[in-house]
């Protein structure tokens, strides 16, 4: 059957190399596979007193996330963790309590970075957090692509580099291979 992913890009700005690198994963994947990018840039931050009666924007979003069979986060690393925005998305998601839109969903984590050890850090805090949310995360391969160069990757998910190609070709193969078992 069909496979779709949600996927969380956790930067907002437009040149992001994170929201670039999820484009490439996207060009990559099979036939049957759907990415749909899940806008975070409108929601309030979250507010226990949310739960009562949610804001039409989290609610949007948790219908969004129960509709999807998988996840796909792609995020930046800031301050060696997980950027605001994407927290924020994750807690709400996960409220009101009782109600998690994650729970039972297959997951991965990847990320990219300026820097050499990018990304890292926030890959383990964000993986730390899924657990908790009762998402799985795929192990192997893990990602930390290194942007030494910024034609790396363009604003339309071409990948210039053979190498980097065919890790995330591998990446990808072995994801939804992954998802597919988590479905069966
Ligand atoms: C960063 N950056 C960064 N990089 C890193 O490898 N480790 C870090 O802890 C941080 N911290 C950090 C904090 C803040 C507030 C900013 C704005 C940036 C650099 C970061 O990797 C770089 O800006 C990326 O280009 C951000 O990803 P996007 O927006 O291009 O996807």
């Amino acid at each position: 059957g069909k496979i779709k992913v949600a996927v969380f890009v956790g930067s907002l700005r437009k040149a992001s190399i994170n929201r670039r690198l999820a484009l490439a994963v996207e060009r990559l994947a099979p036939e049957g596979v759907e990415f749909e990018h899940i806008r975070i840039d409108n929601l309030p931050l979250y507010n226990q007193d949310f739960d009562g009666d949610y804001p039409a924007e989290c609610k949007r979003l948790k219908h969004q996330v129960e509709a999807a069979n998988a996840l796909l986060f792609v995020t930046p690393e800031y301050n060696r963790s997980v950027p605001g925005v994407l927290k924020n998305a994750l807690d709400i998601g996960s409220r009101p309590w009782g109600t998690n839109s994650f729970a039972g969903k297959p997951g991965a984590v990847i990320g990219a970075s300026i820097g050499a050890v990018g990304s890292a850090m926030a890959q383990q805090h964000l993986r730390n957090t899924l657990a908790y949310l009762d998402v799985s995360t795929l192990a192997q391969p893990e990602v930390f692509v290194h942007f030494k160069d910024d034609t790396l990757i363009d604003e339309k998910g071409h990948i210039s580099n053979d190498g980097t190609e065919k890790f995330l070709q591998d990446f990808v193969d072995r994801y939804v291979a992954w998802v597919r078992r988590h479905l069966a």
